[in-house]
């Protein structure tokens, strides 16, 4: 398929950065946890907290399903832990280029100070906690993606120009 798949940790901009492209390329945009949160009808930090990671898990696998099925282009944004899994990496390769946003640790964790919506964050210092989870995941995003871009220091319309470029 021909969609363009954002990856990435929390906080990179993955969300921001795919609304802005869709808006540029004219296309829609989806975001697995803002499609995981409409079916369930809950947060997900409430998703986490009553039902278990494995179960949000689970819920992300099945969106992947869905969105196999969809016809038209769409920009995608997913959930910074989705890639993990090797079935998911499987469907986010059969969706289309992936596209993984990189950016340093102390660039994420000045993004990500002070939010309480995202479990895997919460308990303990939040540098070495993106540290664990960035030295776990680091290898997957740079082996699935198709595209990668440096999103440190710039602009969201100088990354959308950048992704454009690849995957207009
Ligand atoms: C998660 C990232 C979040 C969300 C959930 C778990 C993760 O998405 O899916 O809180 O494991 O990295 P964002 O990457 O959009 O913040």
């Amino acid at each position: 398929m021909n969609h363009v798949i954002l990856i990435g940790f929390m906080g990179c901009g993955k969300s921001s950065v795919g609304k802005a492209l869709a808006d540029a390329l004219h296309e829609q945009f989806v975001d697995t946890d803002v499609l995981i949160e409409e079916q369930e009808g809950r947060k997900i930090s409430d998703i986490f907290r009553e039902s278990g990671e494995e179960y949000f898990r689970e819920l992300e696998t099945l969106v992947l399903r869905q969105l196999l099925r969809s016809e038209e282009r769409q920009i995608i944004a997913v959930g910074g832990g989705l890639p993990v899994r090797p079935v998911n990496q499987k469907y986010l390769k059969q969706l289309g280029t992936v596209v993984y946003l990189m950016a340093q640790p102390d660039t994420l964790a000045a993004r990500l100070q002070g939010d309480d919506t995202r479990p895997m964050l919460q308990g303990g210092e939040l540098k070495r906690r993106i540290r664990e989870l960035m030295d776990a995941r680091e290898e997957i995003y740079d082996g699935l993606a198709d595209v990668r871009v440096v999103t440190d220091g710039k602009d969201f319309a100088e990354i959308v120009k950048e992704i454009a470029r690849y995957a207009g």
